[in-house]
């Protein structure tokens, strides 16, 4: 490993990785994230390694394992450089056509394109798939071009650049300056501006002071910090060494959740990769100024996230919020002022330094500057992590970049900010995403979750989820949250089993209004907003399961009945085959029905019905 002791040896260090890549003319990258590992992308990548091997092409191609480009659904990926051929859903068995096409001949193995299709035409480059071309790609882009375990291929696309000129050309005050000028905005949930909790932070007077990198992560459905932890952890660490020479801090700590093996790995890797090449530790690039970082596993709970959790378990005690009146900026691990950021939020440092706050402030809106990712999961065709501009419409997102509506469902409406935020209706997606718009929308940006819901998703049972998951979550140290959420999930139960009653609705009202101003953390105080969400927009759902008793969605069990369209059914018996209870009677060729009182409603008969002859009432 180069040892780098000065900006000179990093300029030069940059060349030569440049000049030895160059001679490779073909780079073939194989994704290798964690939702591509899901799909044996191993296999592909052991494939593509012997292949090229035999097939004596090793000295023209190379091959690199980078991290998520984001379309997970579509793995394994392969793209092939420089004519940036995108290949999706890659089998071990399709590598040797891609070698004896692609890489020897120049052609391009149609069948595993992406195929559009609305227009029913095979699209061979990433940026003209829809799913790729609406976004703005500035973080995530990084991830396509390297192996996260390999410090030279961050070092050759700039890595580390923006460190040493933050620590040659700038002074500490004028890099808090920047990130404050740039508006960049926490990415963690609740948007507090960069720049001006560094600023907090730095005018605590004491020799110790720590950075923290929040990867806990565990809104259901997030997986944006996973992404960039996995596949650019250089980013964040040169993010976290800027923001402590700025603060006057030596040591930072990265809280990575107890779930992320690889993104746990590829970090440790970086960071001793980043000690060997001395980037990392004692008197860095020889600028007196000393800096490392440790990683500390995740305890395994939501709460955990919260920041006076979040460091109560790097101390080694229970991951428990404390309340708030002295903040972490002042009194913060071991009782030292620390500053805590969100991954993405780390991430966004080095290309601000480098490429200045005005660039980074032109995008996005006038409070929400930069961009911004999400997970797009749910009912729509093109699910993955996508990284658009803030100010965005949700419909651009939803439509554009995914695709729309799945089967015949129309999309109801969208979930953002994760367990604190809410369902917004569709009557509302040309709102833009912005910090500021989503919480007047009842909602919140969050950290980015973003879960589409189509008409087969009933309301009430979304907001009876999400208290639930809370509830589970909530640490149980202070009592509204506590014993509030309970009290809400009993009645979200009842109402759901179709013994809520009229008085249910203003009682939840009320009980998420102590439960918001009276919770010890941010868990108790943003935990009635997918309640309150719902009852805003989507109230006639609730009145339906008191009043009628009935769920609109046909998801609430207690509170359905299945039955058999005489005249759609052709009787080919597939239902009966498939009933647990053997609740469906008929002769074959004739038509079928279920017997209500043996149904368990379980929804077997209805994904197997080619007829779609099975009726929810
Ligand atoms: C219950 C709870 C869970 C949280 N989980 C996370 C998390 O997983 N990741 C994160 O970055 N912030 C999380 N936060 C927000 C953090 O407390 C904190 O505001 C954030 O990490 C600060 O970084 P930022 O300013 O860069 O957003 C959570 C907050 C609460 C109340
Ligand atoms: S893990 Fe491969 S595209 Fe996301």
């Amino acid at each position: 490993m180069r040892k780098v002791k000065s900006v000179e040896d990093l300029e030069k260090w940059a060349k030569d990785i440049l000049a030895k890549q160059k001679r490779h003319e073909i780079m073939v990258s194989v994704c290798g994230g964690t939702g591509c590992q899901a799909y044996d992308c191993q296999k592909v990548k052991a494939a593509l390694q012997k292949g090229l091997r035999q097939k004596g092409v090793g000295e023209r191609a190379t091959l690199k394992v980078t991290g998520c480009p984001g379309f997970c659904e579509r793995g394994p990926l392969v793209t092939i450089h420089p004519q940036n051929i995108f290949y999706q859903k890659v089998k071990p068995e399709d590598v040797p056509e891609i070698i004896s096409e692609t890489i020897q001949k120049g052609r391009k193995v149609e069948r595993l394109l992406f195929e559009d299709p609305g227009a029913r035409r095979r699209i061979s480059s990433a940026d003209e798939i829809p799913f790729y071309r609406s976004q703005m790609r500035v973080l995530l882009s990084r991830n396509d071009l390297i192996d996260p375990t390999h410090i030279e291929d961050y070092v050759a696309i700039g890595g580390y650049r923006s460190l040493a000129k933050a620590l040659f050309q700038m002074q500490p005050t004028e890099i808090v300056e920047e990130i404050k000028t740039s508006g960049l905005r926490g990415r963690g949930g609740a948007g507090y501006p960069t720049g001006k909790k560094w600023e907090e932070c730095k005018k605590e007077s004491g020799a110790t002071k720590y950075v923290i990198c929040n990867c806990d992560e565990g809104d259901p459905g997030a997986f944006m910090d996973r992404a960039l932890m996995e596949g650019n952890p250089h980013s964040v660490l040169e993010g976290m060494l800027i923001g402590a020479y700025a603060i006057g801090a030596n040591k930072g700590f990265i809280y990575v959740r107890h779930e992320y093996p690889l993104a746990h790995k590829n970090t440790e890797v970086a960071i001793q990769q980043a000690r060997k090449a001395r980037l990392l530790g004692e008197d860095v690039l020889s600028s007196g100024f000393d800096f490392d970082v440790e990683i500390t596993k995740g305890g395994g709970a939501f709460v955990c996230g919260e920041s006076s959790a979040l460091i109560a378990s790097i101390e080694g005690r229970v991951g428990e919020p404390r309340s708030k009146q002295i903040r972490t900026v002042k009194q913060g691990l071991w009782g030292k002022p620390t500053n805590l950021n969100n991954v993405e939020t780390w991430a966004n440092v080095p290309l601000i330094i480098d490429k200045g706050s005005k660039w980074f402030s032109s995008i996005g809106t006038e409070k929400s500057k930069g961009t911004k990712i999400f997970s797009l999961v749910g009912k729509v065709k093109n699910t993955g992590l996508v990284e658009v501009p803030m100010g965005i419409t949700l419909k651009k997102i939803i439509f554009d970049i995914g695709g729309g509506q799945q089967d015949g469902r129309r999309i109801k409406a969208v979930q953002t900010g994760g367990p604190s935020g809410g369902c917004i209706p569709a009557s509302l997606f040309d709102l833009p995403v912005d910090f500021d718009s989503l919480t007047q929308a009842g909602s919140m940006m969050g950290s980015g979750g973003m879960i589409v819901m189509d008409e087969g998703t009933c309301m009430v049972d979304v907001a009876k989820y999400f208290v639930h998951f809370l509830q589970e979550e909530s640490c149980g140290k202070c009592l509204p949250c506590r014993e509030g959420l309970k009290r809400m999930g009993e009645i979200l139960d009842r109402i759901t089993e179709g013994k809520g009653n009229e008085e249910d609705l203003s009682l939840l009202e009320e009980l998420a209004e102590v439960v918001t101003d009276t919770s010890l953390c941010g868990l108790g105080k943003t935990a009635p907003n997918p309640v309150l969400a719902a009852l805003r927009y989507f109230r006639p759902e609730f009145e339906a399961h008191i009043r009628q008793k009935k769920c609109p969605a046909g998801v609430c069990t207690p509170l359905i009945r299945y039955s058999i369209s005489e005249t759609d059914c052709t009787g080919c018996g597939a239902c009966a085959k498939v009933c647990p209870t053997q609740a469906i009677q008929g002769e074959k060729k004739q038509s079928h029905l279920i017997v209500a009182e043996i149904c368990s409603r379980c929804g077997s008969c209805i994904d197997v019905c080619k007829a779609n002859a099975v009726m929810v009432q």
